[in-house]
């Protein structure tokens, strides 16, 4: 026996008939980022470690414990996209698009990639949309970006959500808020898991993304950023929350929502599904007002948010794949190539064809074209090809009759 090789842990394929949810997924989602401005932008893959390592922040657990980090031949240190943020944020810098008239407005749909131990909605190799803006203060487009993902829900049919709001501060608030919660941190440290340990010095913060049950006991007696924020975040958070109220969202202010990664400020915010079960944020986001300016770029805030597509995928409605087909049925050389020649002509003409070249006899190929769904079958025999004229089958009537070329061409491109 030959040895079979799986798919790496933790990746999965996407099969042609789950293929069809994604592209009503990703069209979707395209449709709604366009009709708010936004215009995609790729970026490469890989990129720089260091990138991620400023970026999504040296306290985050994606830097500590899940990158994909690996050297290339040249020794460069090469880590795979965790995210998208700080790719965006490197591109505009490099390419100076903020000196352009356009709106800094970006969305991307693609592939990340962090080592977590996987789970049911917990992959290593998944998909975001991910949307991002830049150099807009006004709570008003922090509001407008909760409100295009819940619109975008709708669209899609996702129901039965919660949305959870924010404000993680400031450079200027932030410090005395840390400088409490690591002294209640401390106090309380006896309990808290070896990781939450470690996080008191580091980054007491990080003690809220722990899922540990005692952790998230003593984390919930810990001090809310809340009621810590400086006027101008206190103004921007009431702020946002009016337009929320103005949009008509429906949230919950979650103080304890600090979000796994290092560079927000002020606003965060999660979408969350209880159909989901233990990984149950379907997309999450917030602001990052000091990232542009710590990349040597322009001094331009930014604010975003990304879904998880394989989360979503799994709790938006089934699409029924509905295209219909002609399938062709032959006898022989003379009819198959006869066959072949049409059917070119019907792809041509927009019509999907299927035509297998395995000798079967007629009743194997009826059956075969039943069984794939077939809404017409064309047969082809001898005596069709001498007389220029096939047989036509309606799969869905049962009706079979002899037509011209120019008939069939007509018959199943208007109903196809
Ligand atoms: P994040 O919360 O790390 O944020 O990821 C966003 C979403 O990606 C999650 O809510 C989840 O749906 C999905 N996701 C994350 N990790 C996995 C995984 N291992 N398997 C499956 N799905 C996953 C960010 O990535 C930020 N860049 C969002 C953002 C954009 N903030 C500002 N702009």
């Amino acid at each position: 026996m030959k040895k079979k090789i799986p798919a790496a842990k933790g990746t999965r394929d996407i099969l042609p008939r789950e293929v069809v949810n994604w592209q009503n997924v990703e069209s979707v989602s395209r449709r709604v980022f366009e009709l708010y401005g936004y215009r995609e932008i790729r970026t490469p893959v890989f990129e720089a470690t260091e990138l991620f390592e400023k970026g999504t922040g040296e306290t985050s657990d994606i830097v500590i414990k899940e990158m994909y980090t690996f050297k290339d031949k040249a020794g460069r240190s090469l880590t795979l996209r965790p995210e998208y943020t700080p790719s965006v944020v490197r591109s505009i810098i490099e390419n100076r698009l903020y000196l352009k008239p356009d709106p800094l407005r970006f969305y991307y749909i693609g592939p990340m990639f962090r080592y977590d131990k996987p789970q049911k909605g917990r992959y290593r190799q998944f998909h975001q949309a991910d949307i991002e803006v830049f150099g807009e203060e006004d709570p008003a487009v922090d509001a407008e970006i909760v409100e295009m993902a819940d619109y975008l829900l709708k669209k899609l049919q996702v129901s039965d959500t919660e949305t959870l709001v924010n404000s993680v501060g400031c450079q200027k608030c932030r410090p005395s808020y840390i400088k409490d919660l690591r002294s209640k941190a401390v106090e309380a440290s006896r309990v808290l898991c070896a990781d939450c340990q470690r996080k008191i010095t580091m980054n007491p913060l990080r003690i809220f993304d722990c899922k540990v049950e005692t952790c998230l006991e003593v984390a919930k007696t810990f001090p809310k950023i809340t009621d810590y924020l400086c006027q101008e975040c206190e103004n921007h958070f009431s702020r946002f929350c009016e337009y929320l109220d103005f949009f008509s969202i429906k949230y919950k202010v979650e103080p304890r929502l600090v979000r796994g990664i290092d560079y927000y400020t002020k606003t965060t915010f999660e979408v969350v599904s209880p159909r989901l079960g233990a990984q149950d944020a379907l997309l999450g986001g917030g602001r990052y007002d000091d990232m542009m300016k710590e990349f040597g770029g322009p001094d331009l805030c930014g604010i975003g948010f990304a879904m998880g597509i394989e989360r979503l995928i799994s709790v938006v409605p089934f699409v029924e794949e509905k295209g219909k087909f002609l399938y062709l049925a032959y006898l022989g050389e003379e009819s198959r190539r006869a066959g072949m020649e049409f059917v070119q002509l019907l792809r041509r003409a927009g019509v999907e064809c299927l035509i297998e070249y395995k000798e079967r006899n007629l009743k194997n190929q009826m059956s075969r074209a039943n069984k794939l769904g077939a809404a017409w079958v064309l047969i082809i025999g001898d005596e069709e090809v001498k007389r220029g004229k096939y047989q036509l089958k309606n799969m869905e009537t049962g009706v079979q009759e002899e037509k011209s070329r120019e008939d069939i061409l007509k018959i199943v491109r208007e109903s196809s």
